[in-house]
């Protein structure tokens, strides 16, 4: 997989992508992730990319020009995913995450200031993304939460030793409890079943505890998930 980011910041990008996973992942060749300085398409000699908004207010936008220019310039012909990340696009989620992986290659733009020219949203971009509710003061930051969902999915990217079969949301439940040694600390003990080597038995207690986490924290997400009739009963003995 291929993924280019423009940005006005590509030094941000620098330690996030260089430590654990992600650069393990470009290190093996399963990613390559092209970074595309914006400056470097600006308009003169000062290489400008934003300006005042038509009808005044605050803040600068950034301007049509050089984002078309840098996008075009990556993507010549082909028809690649062209990605704005933007606090009015689509939630970002898991499902968007295994979405995206089946791409070989996914342009993402970043905004910046008060955000990009309308043009850009209408005409250049294939789809816009929102990492939350919230409003970031640039791209790069939701870029990176995207690349690094997205890139754990690839083949060959997680050992298994860090498989992602039951994280939180890939089962469209939130994971069982995890514990680790020492058997008790502080007085506070491990489940027996954990320790029991009964493998048949430990599963049935994962899902038990994902279906009651997930109950507690997350009633939206349990409506949705997909449960076998006897534990949708006892989802329902627990809720009365
Ligand atoms: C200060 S924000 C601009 C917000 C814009 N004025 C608005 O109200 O929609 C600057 C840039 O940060 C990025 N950004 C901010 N919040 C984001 C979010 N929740 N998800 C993805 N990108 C975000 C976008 O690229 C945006 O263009």
């Amino acid at each position: 997989m291929r993924i280019d980011i423009v940005t006005l910041f590509p030094n941000m990008f620098s330690s996030p992508f260089d430590e654990s996973i992600i650069k393990r992942a470009i290190d093996s060749r399963l990613v390559e992730i092209v970074l595309h300085n914006l400056r470097d398409y600006g308009l003169g000699k000062h290489r400008v990319v934003a300006d005042y908004p038509h009808g005044g207010g605050a803040g600068m936008v950034l301007m049509p020009e050089p984002l078309f220019a840098a996008v075009e310039a990556i993507k010549g012909k082909s028809e690649i995913p062209v990605i704005l990340l933007t606090p009015q696009g689509r939630l970002f989620n898991q499902k968007v995450a295994e979405e995206l992986v089946t791409y070989s290659q996914l342009i993402l733009v970043c905004g910046h200031y008060e955000g990009v020219d309308e043009r850009v949203r209408e005409h250049l971009v294939t789809d816009e993304i929102s990492i939350g509710d919230y409003v970031l003061t640039g791209g790069e930051l939701a870029a990176m939460v995207v690349i690094d969902a997205v890139v754990r999915q690839l083949p060959g990217v997680l050992g298994s030793e860090e498989s992602a079969r039951d994280d939180s949301h890939s089962t469209g439940l939130l994971e069982y409890p995890q514990y680790t040694r020492p058997q008790t600390y502080r007085g506070w003990e491990v489940p027996p079943v954990l320790l029991s080597g009964n493998h048949a038995e430990i599963a049935k207690w994962r899902r038990e505890q994902a279906i009651l986490r997930t109950l507690a924290r997350r009633t939206d997400l349990l409506e949705k998930a997909d449960l076998l009739e006897e534990e949708r009963k006892m989802v329902e003995k627990k809720s009365n």
